[in-house]
Protein backbone atom coordinates (compact mmCIF):
# COMPACT_ATOMS: atom_id res chain seq x y z
CA UNK A 1 0.00 0.00 0.00
CA UNK A 2 1.45 3.48 -0.98
CA UNK A 3 1.07 6.70 1.25
CA UNK A 4 0.52 9.77 0.49
CA UNK A 5 0.53 12.76 2.56
CA UNK A 6 -2.45 15.07 1.53
CA UNK A 7 -1.23 18.61 1.80
CA UNK A 8 0.63 21.78 0.13
CA UNK A 9 2.57 22.47 3.30
CA UNK A 10 6.84 21.87 3.07
CA UNK A 11 7.77 21.28 6.37
CA UNK A 12 5.04 18.19 7.14
CA UNK A 13 6.39 16.60 3.88
CA UNK A 14 9.97 16.68 4.75
CA UNK A 15 9.03 15.59 8.21
CA UNK A 16 7.19 12.59 6.53
CA UNK A 17 9.78 11.79 4.25
CA UNK A 18 12.06 11.53 7.16
CA UNK A 19 10.08 8.33 8.73
CA UNK A 20 10.67 6.63 5.34
CA UNK A 21 7.35 6.12 4.40
CA UNK A 22 6.50 8.17 2.00
CA UNK A 23 5.15 7.43 -1.32
CA UNK A 24 3.78 10.77 -2.66
CA UNK A 25 1.69 13.95 -2.15
CA UNK A 26 -1.66 15.44 -3.19
CA UNK A 27 -2.39 18.89 -2.81
CA UNK A 28 -6.20 20.58 -3.90
CA UNK A 29 -6.54 24.41 -4.20
CA UNK A 30 -7.94 24.28 -0.44
CA UNK A 31 -4.70 23.36 0.52
CA UNK A 32 -2.41 25.44 -1.39
CA UNK A 33 -4.96 28.62 -0.05
CA UNK A 34 -3.55 27.58 3.21
CA UNK A 35 0.02 28.31 2.00
CA UNK A 36 1.85 32.11 1.93
CA UNK A 37 4.00 31.43 -0.94
CA UNK A 38 3.48 31.76 -4.64
CA UNK A 39 1.14 29.01 -6.53
CA UNK A 40 4.21 27.60 -8.92
CA UNK A 41 7.08 28.28 -6.37
CA UNK A 42 5.85 26.32 -4.07
CA UNK A 43 4.68 23.49 -6.54
CA UNK A 44 8.25 23.55 -7.58
CA UNK A 45 9.20 23.27 -4.37
CA UNK A 46 7.27 20.48 -3.07
CA UNK A 47 7.79 18.46 -6.40
CA UNK A 48 11.94 18.54 -5.36
CA UNK A 49 10.83 17.31 -2.12
CA UNK A 50 9.98 13.78 -2.98
CA UNK A 51 10.43 12.11 -6.32
CA UNK A 52 6.96 9.85 -6.55
CA UNK A 53 3.74 11.48 -7.74
CA UNK A 54 1.98 15.27 -6.94
CA UNK A 55 -0.91 16.03 -7.43
CA UNK A 56 -1.48 19.74 -8.59
CA UNK A 57 -5.49 20.40 -9.30
CA UNK A 58 -6.46 21.80 -12.63
CA UNK A 59 -9.04 24.53 -12.33
CA UNK A 60 -10.11 25.20 -15.48
CA UNK A 61 -14.04 23.80 -16.35
CA UNK A 62 -13.57 22.96 -20.09
CA UNK A 63 -12.19 20.60 -21.57
CA UNK A 64 -9.41 22.57 -24.10
CA UNK A 65 -8.71 25.60 -21.41
CA UNK A 66 -8.01 21.97 -18.66
CA UNK A 67 -5.78 20.59 -21.49
CA UNK A 68 -3.47 23.83 -21.74
CA UNK A 69 -3.41 24.61 -17.83
CA UNK A 70 -2.20 20.64 -17.36
CA UNK A 71 0.12 21.17 -20.11
CA UNK A 72 1.63 23.70 -18.25
CA UNK A 73 1.64 21.94 -14.48
CA UNK A 74 3.25 19.58 -15.53
CA UNK A 75 6.08 21.64 -17.01
CA UNK A 76 6.83 22.17 -13.57
CA UNK A 77 8.49 19.15 -12.68
CA UNK A 78 8.54 15.66 -13.87
CA UNK A 79 6.10 14.20 -11.28
CA UNK A 80 3.58 16.57 -10.97
CA UNK A 81 0.37 14.46 -11.59
CA UNK A 82 -2.63 16.90 -13.11
CA UNK A 83 -5.32 16.27 -10.60
CA UNK A 84 -9.06 16.68 -12.99
CA UNK A 85 -12.45 16.61 -11.63
CA UNK A 86 -15.22 13.99 -12.91
CA UNK A 87 -17.07 15.68 -15.41
CA UNK A 88 -17.20 15.00 -19.08
CA UNK A 89 -14.55 17.60 -19.59
CA UNK A 90 -12.63 16.26 -17.29
CA UNK A 91 -13.12 13.36 -19.17
CA UNK A 92 -12.45 14.78 -22.72
CA UNK A 93 -9.03 16.41 -21.23
CA UNK A 94 -7.91 12.50 -19.71
CA UNK A 95 -8.00 11.09 -23.15
CA UNK A 96 -5.63 13.75 -24.96
CA UNK A 97 -3.48 13.70 -21.46
CA UNK A 98 -3.04 10.35 -21.22
CA UNK A 99 -2.15 10.18 -25.20
CA UNK A 100 0.90 12.65 -24.23
CA UNK A 101 2.06 10.93 -21.28
CA UNK A 102 0.67 13.38 -18.51
CA UNK A 103 -0.48 11.10 -15.76
CA UNK A 104 -4.25 12.47 -14.48
CA UNK A 105 -5.77 11.51 -11.02
CA UNK A 106 -9.74 11.93 -11.27
CA UNK A 107 -10.69 13.77 -8.42
CA UNK A 108 -13.69 14.68 -6.74
CA UNK A 109 -14.90 11.31 -7.37
CA UNK A 110 -18.56 10.12 -5.21
CA UNK A 111 -19.45 7.33 -7.58
CA UNK A 112 -18.19 4.12 -8.89
CA UNK A 113 -19.37 5.07 -12.69
CA UNK A 114 -17.62 7.97 -12.53
CA UNK A 115 -14.50 5.90 -11.53
CA UNK A 116 -15.31 3.81 -14.35
CA UNK A 117 -15.56 6.17 -16.39
CA UNK A 118 -11.99 7.94 -15.23
CA UNK A 119 -10.63 5.21 -15.69
CA UNK A 120 -11.50 4.02 -19.20
CA UNK A 121 -10.34 7.58 -20.60
CA UNK A 122 -6.75 6.79 -18.98
CA UNK A 123 -6.70 8.58 -15.41
CA UNK A 124 -3.95 6.97 -13.71
CA UNK A 125 -5.75 7.38 -10.58
CA UNK A 126 -9.14 8.14 -9.24
CA UNK A 127 -9.49 9.93 -5.82
CA UNK A 128 -12.43 8.79 -4.14
CA UNK A 129 -13.83 10.97 -1.52
CA UNK A 130 -14.81 9.10 1.46
CA UNK A 131 -15.04 11.79 4.80
CA UNK A 132 -17.56 13.52 2.02
CA UNK A 133 -19.59 10.79 1.58
CA UNK A 134 -19.50 9.58 5.56
CA UNK A 135 -20.17 13.87 6.19
CA UNK A 136 -23.71 13.24 4.12
CA UNK A 137 -24.64 9.78 6.20
CA UNK A 138 -23.34 7.81 2.75
CA UNK A 139 -20.52 4.95 3.67
CA UNK A 140 -17.54 6.13 2.27
CA UNK A 141 -15.64 2.72 2.14
CA UNK A 142 -18.43 1.03 0.59
CA UNK A 143 -17.41 3.16 -2.55
CA UNK A 144 -14.00 2.22 -2.46
CA UNK A 145 -14.81 -1.54 -2.30
CA UNK A 146 -16.89 -1.03 -5.56
CA UNK A 147 -14.34 0.67 -7.18
CA UNK A 148 -11.64 -1.74 -6.28
CA UNK A 149 -13.72 -4.67 -7.32
CA UNK A 150 -14.93 -3.05 -10.55
CA UNK A 151 -10.73 -2.29 -11.48
CA UNK A 152 -9.98 -6.20 -10.36
CA UNK A 153 -12.70 -7.70 -12.56
CA UNK A 154 -11.39 -5.82 -15.58
CA UNK A 155 -7.67 -5.51 -14.89
CA UNK A 156 -7.74 -1.47 -15.05
CA UNK A 157 -4.12 -0.38 -14.43
CA UNK A 158 -5.35 3.11 -12.47
CA UNK A 159 -4.47 3.10 -9.06
CA UNK A 160 -7.62 3.90 -6.27
CA UNK A 161 -6.09 7.15 -3.85
CA UNK A 162 -8.62 6.35 -0.76
CA UNK A 163 -9.00 10.43 -0.07
CA UNK A 164 -11.02 13.04 2.47
CA UNK A 165 -9.06 10.64 5.12
CA UNK A 166 -10.62 11.62 8.65
CA UNK A 167 -8.85 9.61 11.06
CA UNK A 168 -6.45 6.01 10.94
CA UNK A 169 -9.73 3.51 10.87
CA UNK A 170 -10.37 4.94 7.65
CA UNK A 171 -6.33 3.67 6.78
CA UNK A 172 -7.13 0.24 8.00
CA UNK A 173 -10.75 -0.05 6.38
CA UNK A 174 -8.84 1.14 2.88
CA UNK A 175 -5.81 -1.39 3.30
CA UNK A 176 -8.02 -4.15 4.43
CA UNK A 177 -9.82 -3.32 0.81
CA UNK A 178 -6.83 -3.88 -1.16
CA UNK A 179 -7.03 0.09 -2.12
CA UNK A 180 -3.56 0.76 -3.89
CA UNK A 181 -3.39 4.56 -2.43
CA UNK A 182 -4.68 6.37 1.24
CA UNK A 183 -3.89 9.96 1.18
CA UNK A 184 -3.36 10.50 4.45
CA UNK A 185 -3.58 14.17 6.39
CA UNK A 186 -0.55 15.36 8.56
CA UNK A 187 -2.44 14.95 11.88
CA UNK A 188 -4.03 11.47 10.98
CA UNK A 189 -0.66 10.58 9.99
CA UNK A 190 0.80 10.84 13.31
CA UNK A 191 -1.85 9.33 14.64
CA UNK A 192 -1.55 6.08 12.48
CA UNK A 193 1.53 5.32 14.84
CA UNK A 194 1.05 6.40 18.40
CA UNK A 195 -0.52 4.41 20.63
CA UNK A 196 -0.88 5.08 24.23
CA UNK A 197 -0.07 1.42 25.36
CA UNK A 198 3.06 2.02 23.78
CA UNK A 199 3.95 5.18 25.81
CA UNK A 200 3.19 3.11 28.64
CA UNK A 201 5.06 0.52 27.83
CA UNK A 202 7.89 2.20 26.80
CA UNK A 203 8.03 4.43 30.06
CA UNK A 204 7.84 1.14 31.80
CA UNK A 205 10.95 -0.37 30.43
CA UNK A 206 13.06 2.70 30.60
CA UNK A 207 11.83 3.21 34.49
CA UNK A 208 13.21 -0.80 34.62
CA UNK A 209 16.06 -0.39 32.54
CA UNK A 210 17.19 2.86 35.11
CA UNK A 211 17.52 -0.06 38.04
CA UNK A 212 19.34 -2.23 36.09
CA UNK A 213 23.34 -2.47 36.55
CA UNK A 214 25.46 -1.09 33.86
O1 LIG B 1 -7.40 14.76 -1.24
C1 LIG B 1 -8.67 15.31 -1.09
C2 LIG B 1 -8.86 15.77 0.29
O2 LIG B 1 -7.97 16.80 0.57
C3 LIG B 1 -10.23 16.23 0.65
O3 LIG B 1 -10.31 16.13 2.02
O4 LIG B 1 -11.12 16.61 4.26
O5 LIG B 1 -11.41 18.32 2.43
O6 LIG B 1 -12.76 16.24 2.44
P1 LIG B 1 -11.47 16.86 2.83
Amino acid sequence: MKFFLDTANPEEIREVASWGILDGVTTNPTLIAKEKKGFKELITEICSLISGPVSVECVSSKWDAMVAEARELASLASNVVIKIPATIDGLKATRILQTEGIRVNMTLIFSPSQALLAAKAGAAFVSPFIGRLDDISHNGMDLVDQIVTIFNQYNFNTEVIVASVRHPGHVVEAALIGADIVTVPYAVMEKLIRHPLTDIGLEKFLQDWAKVKK
